[in-house]
Protein backbone atom coordinates (compact mmCIF):
# COMPACT_ATOMS: atom_id res chain seq x y z
CA UNK A 1 0.00 0.00 0.00
CA UNK A 2 1.78 3.88 -0.75
CA UNK A 3 3.00 5.58 1.97
CA UNK A 4 -0.13 7.72 3.30
CA UNK A 5 1.86 11.26 3.86
CA UNK A 6 -0.74 13.64 4.52
CA UNK A 7 -1.42 11.50 7.83
CA UNK A 8 2.33 12.11 9.15
CA UNK A 9 2.78 14.33 11.61
CA UNK A 10 6.16 16.29 11.84
CA UNK A 11 8.21 15.86 15.02
CA UNK A 12 11.22 18.18 13.91
CA UNK A 13 8.95 20.98 12.91
CA UNK A 14 5.64 20.22 14.14
CA UNK A 15 3.19 22.65 13.78
CA UNK A 16 3.10 24.37 16.90
CA UNK A 17 2.63 28.32 16.89
CA UNK A 18 5.51 30.06 18.04
CA UNK A 19 7.46 26.73 19.00
CA UNK A 20 10.69 29.07 18.67
CA UNK A 21 10.12 30.88 22.27
CA UNK A 22 11.27 28.91 24.67
CA UNK A 23 8.17 29.07 27.08
CA UNK A 24 5.98 27.82 24.21
CA UNK A 25 8.82 24.98 23.50
CA UNK A 26 8.93 24.00 27.16
CA UNK A 27 5.02 24.07 27.79
CA UNK A 28 5.04 21.18 24.66
CA UNK A 29 7.18 18.80 26.48
CA UNK A 30 10.71 20.48 25.74
CA UNK A 31 14.04 19.96 27.69
CA UNK A 32 12.32 16.62 28.87
CA UNK A 33 14.82 14.83 27.29
CA UNK A 34 17.73 16.65 28.89
CA UNK A 35 16.64 16.21 32.00
CA UNK A 36 15.88 12.37 31.26
CA UNK A 37 19.33 12.29 30.49
CA UNK A 38 20.58 13.71 33.52
CA UNK A 39 18.55 13.25 36.28
CA UNK A 40 18.03 9.43 35.80
CA UNK A 41 19.99 6.60 35.18
CA UNK A 42 21.44 7.40 31.89
CA UNK A 43 25.29 7.05 31.97
CA UNK A 44 26.71 9.06 28.73
CA UNK A 45 27.50 5.33 27.42
CA UNK A 46 23.70 4.46 27.60
CA UNK A 47 23.03 7.40 25.78
CA UNK A 48 25.62 7.18 22.80
CA UNK A 49 24.51 3.64 22.73
CA UNK A 50 20.38 4.46 22.79
CA UNK A 51 21.27 6.81 19.74
CA UNK A 52 23.86 4.15 18.07
CA UNK A 53 20.69 1.89 18.15
CA UNK A 54 18.39 4.56 16.65
CA UNK A 55 20.44 4.60 13.72
CA UNK A 56 20.37 8.42 12.44
CA UNK A 57 22.04 8.64 9.48
CA UNK A 58 24.35 12.09 9.60
CA UNK A 59 22.03 14.68 7.65
CA UNK A 60 24.76 16.87 6.50
CA UNK A 61 25.36 14.22 3.55
CA UNK A 62 27.50 11.70 4.69
CA UNK A 63 25.06 9.76 6.18
CA UNK A 64 27.31 8.17 9.14
CA UNK A 65 25.74 6.70 11.98
CA UNK A 66 25.71 9.58 14.67
CA UNK A 67 25.84 7.38 17.94
CA UNK A 68 29.15 5.21 16.15
CA UNK A 69 30.54 8.50 15.50
CA UNK A 70 30.35 9.61 18.99
CA UNK A 71 31.61 6.12 20.34
CA UNK A 72 35.39 7.19 18.59
CA UNK A 73 35.20 10.09 20.90
CA UNK A 74 38.61 9.28 23.43
CA UNK A 75 37.66 8.90 26.89
CA UNK A 76 37.81 12.25 28.65
CA UNK A 77 41.49 13.28 30.27
CA UNK A 78 40.48 16.55 32.58
CA UNK A 79 40.86 18.65 28.98
CA UNK A 80 38.52 20.84 27.08
CA UNK A 81 36.53 18.61 24.46
CA UNK A 82 34.45 19.86 21.75
CA UNK A 83 30.95 19.88 19.83
CA UNK A 84 31.36 21.57 16.62
CA UNK A 85 27.63 21.62 14.97
CA UNK A 86 27.77 21.99 11.41
CA UNK A 87 24.93 24.15 10.07
CA UNK A 88 27.21 26.05 7.21
CA UNK A 89 24.70 25.13 4.70
CA UNK A 90 26.01 26.19 1.65
CA UNK A 91 25.95 23.84 -0.93
CA UNK A 92 23.46 24.31 -4.30
CA UNK A 93 19.97 23.07 -3.44
CA UNK A 94 20.32 22.49 0.38
CA UNK A 95 17.88 25.01 2.47
CA UNK A 96 16.79 23.01 5.23
CA UNK A 97 18.78 23.85 8.83
CA UNK A 98 18.05 27.11 8.74
CA UNK A 99 14.37 25.99 9.08
CA UNK A 100 15.41 24.56 12.23
CA UNK A 101 16.64 27.86 13.34
CA UNK A 102 13.76 29.37 12.55
CA UNK A 103 11.34 27.17 13.80
CA UNK A 104 12.32 24.78 16.18
CA UNK A 105 16.24 26.12 17.39
CA UNK A 106 15.56 24.47 21.14
CA UNK A 107 15.17 21.05 19.75
CA UNK A 108 18.59 21.84 18.24
CA UNK A 109 20.36 22.75 21.20
CA UNK A 110 18.48 20.10 23.61
CA UNK A 111 20.13 17.63 21.26
CA UNK A 112 23.46 19.50 21.09
CA UNK A 113 23.05 19.55 25.17
CA UNK A 114 22.77 15.81 25.01
CA UNK A 115 25.32 15.42 22.99
CA UNK A 116 27.56 16.87 24.99
CA UNK A 117 26.63 15.08 28.34
CA UNK A 118 26.82 11.64 26.03
CA UNK A 119 30.71 12.44 25.14
CA UNK A 120 31.60 14.48 27.65
CA UNK A 121 32.07 17.58 25.93
CA UNK A 122 33.30 20.63 27.86
CA UNK A 123 32.22 23.12 24.92
CA UNK A 124 29.70 23.10 22.00
CA UNK A 125 30.14 25.70 18.79
CA UNK A 126 27.56 26.00 16.39
CA UNK A 127 29.03 27.73 12.92
CA UNK A 128 26.02 29.24 11.16
CA UNK A 129 26.37 30.47 7.38
CA UNK A 130 27.56 33.97 7.53
CA UNK A 131 24.73 34.98 4.87
CA UNK A 132 22.22 33.64 7.60
CA UNK A 133 22.30 36.44 9.27
CA UNK A 134 18.87 36.17 10.50
CA UNK A 135 19.06 32.82 11.71
CA UNK A 136 22.06 33.92 13.66
CA UNK A 137 20.46 36.46 15.74
CA UNK A 138 17.75 33.60 16.11
CA UNK A 139 19.94 31.34 17.09
CA UNK A 140 21.95 33.75 19.77
CA UNK A 141 18.58 34.95 21.17
CA UNK A 142 17.93 30.79 21.53
CA UNK A 143 20.81 30.59 23.20
CA UNK A 144 20.49 33.32 25.61
CA UNK A 145 17.15 31.97 26.84
CA UNK A 146 18.43 28.69 27.30
CA UNK A 147 21.18 29.87 29.75
CA UNK A 148 18.91 32.23 31.28
CA UNK A 149 16.59 29.00 32.20
CA UNK A 150 19.31 26.98 33.36
CA UNK A 151 19.85 24.43 30.23
CA UNK A 152 23.48 25.76 29.44
CA UNK A 153 25.54 26.98 31.61
CA UNK A 154 27.36 25.68 35.25
CA UNK A 155 25.68 22.90 36.79
CA UNK A 156 22.89 22.47 34.32
CA UNK A 157 19.95 21.79 36.25
CA UNK A 158 21.67 21.10 39.34
CA UNK A 159 23.16 17.95 37.52
CA UNK A 160 26.87 18.82 38.05
CA UNK A 161 27.09 19.31 34.28
CA UNK A 162 29.11 22.01 33.18
CA UNK A 163 28.69 22.98 29.55
CA UNK A 164 29.44 26.25 27.21
CA UNK A 165 27.97 26.50 23.90
CA UNK A 166 28.86 29.61 21.19
CA UNK A 167 27.37 31.02 18.30
CA UNK A 168 29.85 31.61 15.51
CA UNK A 169 29.18 33.25 11.96
CA UNK A 170 30.42 31.51 8.58
CA UNK A 171 33.10 32.75 6.72
CA UNK A 172 31.35 33.39 3.66
CA UNK A 173 32.49 30.25 1.55
CA UNK A 174 31.19 26.81 0.76
CA UNK A 175 33.94 25.09 1.78
CA UNK A 176 33.70 25.90 5.49
CA UNK A 177 31.20 23.31 5.60
CA UNK A 178 33.82 20.61 5.32
CA UNK A 179 34.27 19.31 8.53
CA UNK A 180 37.74 20.07 9.00
CA UNK A 181 37.95 23.17 7.36
CA UNK A 182 35.04 24.47 9.45
CA UNK A 183 37.53 23.69 12.51
CA UNK A 184 40.25 25.83 11.18
CA UNK A 185 37.42 28.52 10.78
CA UNK A 186 36.57 28.43 14.21
CA UNK A 187 40.08 28.83 14.98
CA UNK A 188 40.30 32.12 13.60
CA UNK A 189 42.37 30.88 10.40
CA UNK A 190 41.45 30.37 6.56
CA UNK A 191 38.91 27.53 6.41
CA UNK A 192 41.12 25.08 4.50
CA UNK A 193 40.54 21.44 5.02
CA UNK A 194 43.00 19.27 7.13
CA UNK A 195 44.71 16.46 5.87
CA UNK A 196 43.38 12.64 7.82
CA UNK A 197 44.36 10.85 9.65
CA UNK A 198 44.45 12.03 12.45
CA UNK A 199 40.86 12.63 12.44
CA UNK A 200 39.34 14.78 14.38
CA UNK A 201 38.00 12.81 17.33
CA UNK A 202 41.27 12.63 18.15
CA UNK A 203 42.82 16.17 17.09
CA UNK A 204 40.15 18.50 16.55
CA UNK A 205 39.50 21.93 17.82
CA UNK A 206 43.28 22.95 18.58
CA UNK A 207 44.38 19.96 19.23
CA UNK A 208 41.40 18.45 20.97
CA UNK A 209 38.89 15.87 20.82
CA UNK A 210 36.11 16.86 18.59
CA UNK A 211 32.82 15.73 17.12
CA UNK A 212 31.12 17.25 13.94
CA UNK A 213 27.60 16.95 13.71
CA UNK A 214 24.92 18.55 11.37
CA UNK A 215 22.06 20.69 12.72
CA UNK A 216 18.87 18.03 11.70
CA UNK A 217 21.29 15.33 13.18
CA UNK A 218 21.58 16.45 16.35
CA UNK A 219 17.75 17.88 16.59
CA UNK A 220 16.78 14.31 15.70
CA UNK A 221 18.65 13.39 19.39
CA UNK A 222 16.05 14.42 21.71
CA UNK A 223 13.31 12.39 20.02
CA UNK A 224 15.25 9.22 20.24
CA UNK A 225 15.82 10.07 24.06
CA UNK A 226 12.04 10.66 24.22
CA UNK A 227 10.78 7.72 22.12
CA UNK A 228 13.37 5.60 22.47
CA UNK A 229 16.01 3.75 19.71
CA UNK A 230 12.94 1.33 17.72
CA UNK A 231 10.38 4.26 17.86
CA UNK A 232 13.26 6.35 15.47
CA UNK A 233 14.78 3.16 14.03
CA UNK A 234 10.91 1.94 12.96
CA UNK A 235 10.36 5.00 10.77
CA UNK A 236 10.86 5.34 7.02
CA UNK A 237 13.39 3.23 5.44
CA UNK A 238 14.99 0.14 7.50
CA UNK A 239 18.58 1.09 6.69
CA UNK A 240 18.35 4.63 6.40
CA UNK A 241 15.35 5.50 9.04
CA UNK A 242 14.04 8.50 10.66
CA UNK A 243 12.12 11.57 10.06
CA UNK A 244 13.66 13.76 7.41
CA UNK A 245 13.14 17.24 5.92
CA UNK A 246 13.40 16.75 2.19
CA UNK A 247 13.87 20.44 0.50
CA UNK A 248 12.15 20.37 -2.63
CA UNK A 249 13.22 23.21 -5.35
CA UNK A 250 13.54 23.75 -8.98
CA UNK A 251 10.58 23.48 -11.62
CA UNK A 252 7.72 22.05 -8.99
CA UNK A 253 4.46 24.07 -7.45
CA UNK A 254 4.98 24.25 -4.59
CA UNK A 255 8.54 24.25 -3.44
CA UNK A 256 9.69 24.19 0.30
CA UNK A 257 10.97 22.21 3.13
CA UNK A 258 8.82 18.57 3.97
CA UNK A 259 8.83 17.24 6.61
CA UNK A 260 8.51 13.53 6.03
CA UNK A 261 9.79 9.80 6.94
CA UNK A 262 13.13 8.38 5.11
CA UNK A 263 12.24 6.19 2.10
CA UNK A 264 9.04 8.23 0.39
CA UNK A 265 8.91 7.44 -3.09
CA UNK A 266 10.84 10.36 -5.31
CA UNK A 267 7.60 10.57 -7.58
CA UNK A 268 5.05 10.98 -4.70
CA UNK A 269 7.18 13.32 -3.33
CA UNK A 270 7.42 15.68 -6.15
CA UNK A 271 3.82 15.02 -7.83
CA UNK A 272 1.98 15.07 -4.76
CA UNK A 273 3.86 16.99 -1.62
CA UNK A 274 5.33 19.38 -3.80
CA UNK A 275 2.15 19.93 -6.06
CA UNK A 276 3.44 18.40 -9.11
CA UNK A 277 5.34 19.81 -12.37
CA UNK A 278 4.71 23.62 -12.94
CA UNK A 279 2.95 24.53 -16.02
CA UNK A 280 1.96 20.35 -16.24
CA UNK A 281 5.68 20.00 -18.10
CA UNK A 282 7.46 16.86 -18.08
CA UNK A 283 10.17 15.74 -15.39
CA UNK A 284 13.38 15.84 -17.11
CA UNK A 285 15.84 15.38 -14.43
CA UNK A 286 16.55 15.28 -10.62
CA UNK A 287 19.10 16.03 -8.75
CA UNK A 288 18.70 14.07 -5.23
CA UNK A 289 20.85 15.20 -2.30
CA UNK A 290 22.18 18.50 -3.67
CA UNK A 291 24.01 19.67 -6.18
CA UNK A 292 27.17 17.44 -5.75
CA UNK A 293 24.84 14.12 -5.84
CA UNK A 294 24.80 12.95 -9.33
CA UNK A 295 21.79 13.79 -11.18
CA UNK A 296 18.86 10.61 -12.14
CA UNK A 297 16.94 11.07 -15.84
CA UNK A 298 13.18 11.71 -14.86
CA UNK A 299 12.03 8.92 -16.83
CA UNK A 300 13.99 6.55 -14.70
CA UNK A 301 12.22 7.52 -11.23
CA UNK A 302 9.23 4.66 -11.19
CA UNK A 303 10.15 2.76 -7.76
CA UNK A 304 12.96 4.87 -6.65
CA UNK A 305 12.55 5.51 -3.02
CA UNK A 306 14.45 8.90 -0.87
CA UNK A 307 16.75 6.64 1.49
CA UNK A 308 20.49 5.77 0.56
CA UNK A 309 20.04 1.80 -0.50
CA UNK A 310 17.09 2.94 -3.22
CA UNK A 311 19.04 5.85 -4.20
CA UNK A 312 22.65 3.86 -4.59
CA UNK A 313 21.04 1.14 -6.07
CA UNK A 314 19.27 4.21 -8.60
CA UNK A 315 22.97 5.71 -9.38
CA UNK A 316 22.93 8.42 -6.66
CA UNK A 317 22.70 9.05 -3.17
CA UNK A 318 20.64 10.71 -0.32
CA UNK A 319 22.85 13.37 0.63
CA UNK A 320 21.13 16.09 2.44
CA UNK A 321 17.69 15.33 0.55
CA UNK A 322 18.20 18.81 -0.93
CA UNK A 323 16.20 17.72 -4.00
CA UNK A 324 16.65 19.69 -7.36
CA UNK A 325 13.68 19.31 -9.58
CA UNK A 326 13.94 20.21 -13.49
CA UNK A 327 11.73 20.18 -16.03
CA UNK A 328 12.04 19.32 -19.90
CA UNK A 329 12.82 23.07 -21.08
CA UNK A 330 15.91 22.72 -18.72
CA UNK A 331 19.36 22.92 -20.93
CA UNK A 332 21.84 21.03 -19.20
CA UNK A 333 24.33 22.04 -20.94
CA UNK A 334 23.83 25.27 -19.44
CA UNK A 335 22.60 23.37 -16.17
CA UNK A 336 25.99 21.92 -15.76
CA UNK A 337 28.38 24.45 -16.33
CA UNK A 338 26.55 26.82 -13.70
CA UNK A 339 27.13 23.57 -11.14
CA UNK A 340 30.58 23.61 -12.47
CA UNK A 341 31.04 27.32 -12.34
CA UNK A 342 29.85 27.22 -8.20
CA UNK A 343 32.90 24.52 -7.24
CA UNK A 344 35.59 26.37 -9.25
CA UNK A 345 34.71 29.19 -7.71
CA UNK A 346 34.42 27.67 -4.03
CA UNK A 347 38.03 25.42 -4.51
CA UNK A 348 39.95 26.06 -1.90
CA UNK A 349 42.99 25.57 -3.99
CA UNK A 350 45.19 23.60 -1.74
CA UNK A 351 45.11 20.47 -4.10
CA UNK A 352 46.23 20.50 -7.52
CA UNK A 353 44.04 17.96 -9.18
CA UNK A 354 40.93 20.63 -7.25
CA UNK A 355 42.50 23.89 -7.93
CA UNK A 356 43.26 22.93 -11.97
CA UNK A 357 40.66 20.32 -11.89
CA UNK A 358 37.74 22.21 -11.48
CA UNK A 359 39.06 24.98 -13.49
CA UNK A 360 39.13 23.34 -16.47
CA UNK A 361 36.14 21.56 -16.07
CA UNK A 362 34.43 25.07 -16.24
CA UNK A 363 36.36 26.11 -19.36
CA UNK A 364 35.74 22.99 -21.43
CA UNK A 365 31.74 24.04 -20.08
CA UNK A 366 31.68 27.55 -21.11
CA UNK A 367 33.70 26.02 -24.70
CA UNK A 368 30.82 23.44 -25.43
CA UNK A 369 28.00 26.09 -24.02
CA UNK A 370 29.15 28.47 -26.77
CA UNK A 371 28.84 26.32 -29.34
CA UNK A 372 32.59 25.43 -29.35
CA UNK A 373 32.65 22.07 -28.13
CA UNK A 374 33.93 18.89 -29.94
CA UNK A 375 32.58 15.26 -29.02
CA UNK A 376 36.13 15.01 -27.21
CA UNK A 377 35.50 17.41 -25.53
CA UNK A 378 32.98 15.23 -23.26
CA UNK A 379 35.29 12.32 -23.40
CA UNK A 380 38.26 14.60 -22.01
CA UNK A 381 35.62 16.10 -19.46
CA UNK A 382 35.29 12.66 -18.12
CA UNK A 383 39.12 11.55 -18.36
CA UNK A 384 39.28 14.86 -15.87
CA UNK A 385 37.02 13.62 -13.34
CA UNK A 386 39.00 10.21 -13.10
CA UNK A 387 41.94 12.78 -12.47
CA UNK A 388 39.75 14.39 -9.63
CA UNK A 389 38.16 11.79 -7.67
CA UNK A 390 39.25 10.69 -4.60
CA UNK A 391 43.41 12.47 -5.13
CA UNK A 392 42.74 15.51 -3.00
CA UNK A 393 42.30 16.24 0.50
CA UNK A 394 38.51 16.93 0.85
CA UNK A 395 35.60 15.57 -1.05
CA UNK A 396 35.03 18.92 -2.97
CA UNK A 397 36.90 17.60 -5.80
CA UNK A 398 34.60 14.34 -5.84
CA UNK A 399 31.92 16.85 -5.61
CA UNK A 400 32.41 19.08 -8.74
CA UNK A 401 33.38 16.14 -10.49
CA UNK A 402 30.24 13.82 -9.87
CA UNK A 403 27.71 16.15 -11.85
CA UNK A 404 30.11 16.45 -15.04
CA UNK A 405 30.43 12.63 -15.01
CA UNK A 406 26.76 11.56 -14.41
CA UNK A 407 24.90 14.11 -16.28
CA UNK A 408 27.28 13.73 -19.44
CA UNK A 409 26.57 10.06 -18.85
CA UNK A 410 22.76 10.45 -18.49
CA UNK A 411 22.23 13.25 -20.74
CA UNK A 412 24.91 12.13 -23.49
CA UNK A 413 22.73 12.96 -26.39
CA UNK A 414 22.11 16.74 -25.35
CA UNK A 415 25.53 17.56 -25.27
CA UNK A 416 26.71 15.43 -28.27
CA UNK A 417 23.72 17.65 -29.99
CA UNK A 418 25.64 20.49 -28.65
CA UNK A 419 29.07 19.66 -29.97
CA UNK A 420 27.96 18.71 -33.14
CA UNK A 421 26.15 21.67 -34.25
CA UNK A 422 29.03 23.63 -33.62
CA UNK A 423 30.96 21.74 -35.80
CA UNK A 424 28.20 22.54 -38.68
CA UNK A 425 28.49 25.63 -37.83
CA UNK A 426 32.51 25.82 -38.50
CA UNK A 427 32.01 23.84 -41.61
C1 LIG B 1 32.83 20.80 0.49
C2 LIG B 1 31.98 20.27 1.59
C3 LIG B 1 31.01 21.09 2.16
C4 LIG B 1 30.20 20.61 3.20
N1 LIG B 1 29.25 21.44 3.73
C5 LIG B 1 28.48 20.98 4.77
C6 LIG B 1 27.50 21.83 5.37
O1 LIG B 1 27.30 22.98 4.99
N2 LIG B 1 26.78 21.31 6.41
C7 LIG B 1 26.97 20.04 6.88
O2 LIG B 1 26.32 19.62 7.83
N3 LIG B 1 27.88 19.22 6.31
C8 LIG B 1 28.64 19.67 5.29
N4 LIG B 1 29.58 18.83 4.74
C9 LIG B 1 29.78 17.50 5.36
C10 LIG B 1 30.66 17.63 6.60
O3 LIG B 1 32.03 17.52 6.19
C11 LIG B 1 30.38 16.52 7.64
O4 LIG B 1 30.36 15.27 7.01
C12 LIG B 1 29.05 16.71 8.37
O5 LIG B 1 28.90 18.01 8.91
C13 LIG B 1 28.96 15.69 9.50
O6 LIG B 1 27.72 15.76 10.15
P1 LIG B 1 26.70 14.53 10.15
O7 LIG B 1 27.49 13.28 10.37
O8 LIG B 1 25.76 14.84 11.26
O9 LIG B 1 26.03 14.53 8.81
C14 LIG B 1 30.39 19.28 3.68
C15 LIG B 1 31.35 18.46 3.09
C16 LIG B 1 32.13 18.95 2.04
C17 LIG B 1 33.16 18.05 1.44
S1 LIG C 1 39.79 19.09 -2.66
FE1 LIG C 1 39.64 21.21 -3.33
S2 LIG C 1 38.51 22.25 -1.73
FE2 LIG C 1 39.22 20.27 -0.86
S3 LIG C 1 41.19 20.78 0.09
FE3 LIG C 1 41.67 20.17 -1.98
S4 LIG C 1 41.67 22.09 -3.16
FE4 LIG C 1 40.65 22.50 -1.23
Amino acid sequence: MAFDWKSYTPVIIPDIPNLHEIDVYVQNGGYESLKKVLSNDWTPESVVNEVKAANIRGRGGAGFNAGLKWSFMPKPDGGPRYLACNGDESEPGTFKDRKIFEYNPHLFIEGALIAAYAMQVTTIYVYIRGEYRSWILMMEKALKDAYDRGFIGKNVLGSGFDIEFHVTGGAGAYICGEETSMLESLEGKRGYPRVKPPFPAQKGLWGRPTTINNIETLACVPLVIKNGADWFSGIGAEAHPGPVLYGISGHVNRPGVYELPTGIPVLTLINEVAGGMRNDKKLKGLIPGGSSTPILRGDSLEGVNMDADSLREAGSMMGTAGMIVMDEDTDMVEMLWRISHFYHHESCGQCTPCREGTGWLEKILIKIKNGDGEIRDLDLLIDLCSQMEGRTICALADAAAWPVRYTIDRFRDEFEARCKQSTYALA
